[in-house]
């Protein structure tokens, strides 16, 4: 497997991507994909994989509907990647790409590794930034007290949801780290959440003037 012509090819797709859904994200889940991968003992190839490819046919980059994968097949092909492999590696991201905010937990261990690597990178500072990053590109407020977030959206209601990013936090963020799917993904994403109620408490303060 051509890992760094894959890379590279990704690379170069990425370019100009602005929603928190460029190559530096998927960098990211793909090294901590391989880190929990091997603390789990999970098919590390598979996961590298499956976490290189999992944002590739994204609505938010591609704006179709859900559920299609012909970016994520086309680079395989590209690569030489066997169909059984493929038809692996799509199941895959299709169990991680759940954009609600309840929780489906991926029916296979790879699964799991993949989407508690993509949701860890929603957590910690760097997830504050693509939190501030995302609500600046959809022109939405950072908060607004009289604004009270709404839990257990479904996929359509969170899709539409027009929030502030402070919302966000309540919403999904500091759920995320009850619905993680492996041992080393919660380990990992309980100091990550920390760092997030650290933040809300110090720009609550702020924002009240208490500081
Ligand atoms: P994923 O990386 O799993 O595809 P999403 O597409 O849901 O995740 O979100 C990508 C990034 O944008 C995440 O860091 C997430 O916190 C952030 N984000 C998504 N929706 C919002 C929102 N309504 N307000 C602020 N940030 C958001
Ligand atoms: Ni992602």
């Amino acid at each position: 497997m051509d890992w760094n012509g894959l890379e590279k090819a990704l690379e170069d797709y990425y370019k100009g991507e602005k929603s928190g859904h460029g190559w530096d994200h998927t960098k990211r889940v793909t090294a901590l994909a391989m880190h929990i991968a091997q603390v789990e003992g999970a098919d590390k190839n598979l996961c590298r994989l499956a976490a290189l490819l999992h944002d590739v046919d994204d609505w938010k980059l591609v704006g179709g509907p859900m559920g299609q994968s012909a970016h994520a097949r086309d680079f395989m092909d590209r690569f030489h990647v066997p169909l059984s492999v493929q038809d692996e590696v799509l199941s895959i991201i299709a169990s991680v790409s759940f954009k609600g905010t309840d929780s489906v937990l991926p029916s296979t261990r790879e699964g799991r590794v993949v989407q508690d690597a993509d949701r860890l990178d929603a957590l910690g500072a760097i997830g504050v930034a693509r939190a501030f990053s995302y609500g600046a590109v959809h022109g939405r407020a950072m908060y607004d007290p009289q604004e009270k977030p709404h839990i257990g959206m479904d996929e359509k209601e969170y899709m539409r949801s027009k929030g502030t990013t402070i919302n966000h936090f309540h919403e999904k963020l500091l759920l995320l780290e009850e619905m993680m799917g492996t041992d080393e993904g919660k380990r990992l994403a309980r100091g990550r959440t920390e760092f997030l109620r650290t933040f809300l408490a110090e720009f609550l303060a702020e924002w009240n003037g208490e500081k």
